[in-house]
């Protein structure tokens, strides 16, 4: 008793909404942070590497399954694999989504507040210390960031609730151009400020002496992160695809406008660190410690100019963030409302009901609940790294696994030459195959192994 399943209306719809997943706070906020704490370039040439041997094969795995199947993630495992073990697969890519939301709606939080204070022009305003100040007070607190928080999130469920086509399609498809002229404009401005050489530097010189596992694990954790992948958001993606569509044109779309939006984030924000005398290695507060005090200083001299690009600066991060959060809530709503015959409404309501409790409770990690430490990390780095380091390279490593080693080969190719009638997808399908089913795996136990034991 299957329903009627919505589809994208078109190619350009189903790339934009893609790289309206991928393209969020992973590329703005989490991305120059990693590349200042992990050691700058060397860091960006293992990413890229990550991206193209480890997350592009997982991306053309989840495409395959999702889009084969056309059904939520749970649903995929169902129907491609019935009555096995895989259906565990398939729950705990319903799960970890729900996670990330939680906490990644904190910081969509911060975003809400941040573009609040450029609107009123608070960061000219203040005083040197006030602006530095201000982060570490402001997450420390415990309503402030709660409300923001909640701000967020119920933006993301409103949208979620209009449905695929009329919320997520429509959203996407109107900001994810005006993202792109955002950014290339900040990095453009952020280059010309006197002293942002060092910056440029440090983003193109690697020095490869300070590679170590660990930075390798970052890194790969940080590529599956950027690109939605291990938890079924792709996967439920592509289940709405339309069966003309060219999963490899949509895959190779997708990751190179991330990568690049990565690597444009990257000049926006460390040039400008460097301009102001500060760390790259701030850590998570980079781009909400450091850019205000930038855009204070600016504001010295060139008080409207500074709070323009002030407020276009936290506009593009809440709106991108917007667009991933949506893709997050919306594979536990495909799930609830086709397996357990929820209803759209109560599908979401519930799992944001969720995610609210948990991202308060990690909210409140930074402030009155610092001291309740999981594993040695108060709950919100707790559940960072347990998705990124952990469930995200697990979940990518188990559907790299499924469409390698347990999907007949003829399905396969099937599915990603759309019947072998792309010329171009032909050509490739041997390499990407053996990406998914050797090169993919073993890259990935490999890192995850020896970040263990060394
Ligand atoms: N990729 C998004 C970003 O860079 C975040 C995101 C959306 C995500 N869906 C996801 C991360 C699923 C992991 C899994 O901000």
């Amino acid at each position: 008793m299957k329903k009627e399943r919505e589809n994208f209306g078109s190619r350009a719809a189903v790339i934009m909404a893609m790289a309206g997943s991928a393209i969020g706070l992973g590329n703005i906020w989490r991305f120059p942070y990693m590349v200042g704490e992990y050691g700058g370039a060397a860091f960006i040439v293992v990413y890229i590497f990550a991206s193209l041997l480890l997350a592009l094969p997982i991306f053309f795995a989840e495409s395959i399954i999702g889009r084969r199947s056309g059904a939520n993630t749970f649903g995929a495992m169902e129907t491609l694999a019935p009555r096995t073990r895989w259906k565990w697969l398939g729950l705990l890519t319903i799960v970890s989504p729900v996670i990330i939301l939680s906490y990644y709606s904190v910081v969509g939080g911060w975003s809400v507040e941040y573009l609040f204070k450029a609107l009123a022009f608070d960061f000219a305003a203040a005083s040197d210390a006030e602006v530095t100040g201000f982060f570490g007070r402001f997450i420390a607190s415990t309503w402030q960031p709660v409300v923001a928080h909640t701000v967020f999130l119920a933006t993301v469920a409103g949208i979620v609730l209009a449905g695929v086509k009329k919320g997520i399609e429509k959203f996407t498809k109107a900001t994810m151009p005006v993202l792109f002229v955002l950014i290339v404009l900040i990095a453009a401005y952020s280059l010309t400020l006197p002293g942002s050489r060092g910056g440029v530097d440090y983003l193109l010189r690697p020095d490869f002496s300070k590679l170590t596992p660990s930075v390798v694990a970052a890194a790969m954790g940080q590529a599956f992160f950027s690109l939605s992948l291990g938890v079924g958001t792709i996967l439920t993606y592509a289940s709405y695809m339309r069966k003309d569509e060219n999963l490899l044109a949509s895959g190779l779309g997708t990751a190179a406008s991330d990568l690049f939006f990565a690597v444009l984030a990257g000049f926006a924000v460390v040039p400008a660190v460097f301009a102001a005398g500060l760390a790259p290695g701030a850590g998570p507060g980079l781009v909400f410690e450091t850019l205000p005090y930038i855009f204070h200083k600016m504001g010295a001299t060139l008080p409207w100019a500074s709070a323009i690009i002030a407020i276009v600066f936290f506009l593009t991060i809440l709106v991108a963030a917007l667009t991933s959060a949506i893709s997050m809530l919306e594979v536990g709503v495909a799930y609830l409302t086709e397996e357990k015959g929820m209803d759209r409404r109560a599908a979401t309501w519930a799992l944001t009901a969720f995610a609210w409790v948990v991202g308060v409770l990690c909210s409140l990690s930074f402030g009155p609940l610092s001291h309740v430490h999981l594993l040695g990390n108060p709950l919100f780095d707790f559940l960072d790294k347990l998705c990124s380091n952990w469930l995200l390279p697990l979940g990518g490593l188990l559907f790299t696994l499924f469409v390698g080693w347990k999907m007949p080969r003829a399905d396969v190719y099937d599915e990603f030459t759309n019947g072998g009638t792309l010329r171009a997808n032909l050509l490739l399908f041997p390499l990407v195959h053996f990406l998914i089913r050797y090169a993919a795996p073993v890259g990935i136990f490999v890192v995850f192994l020896t970040d263990l034991l060394l």
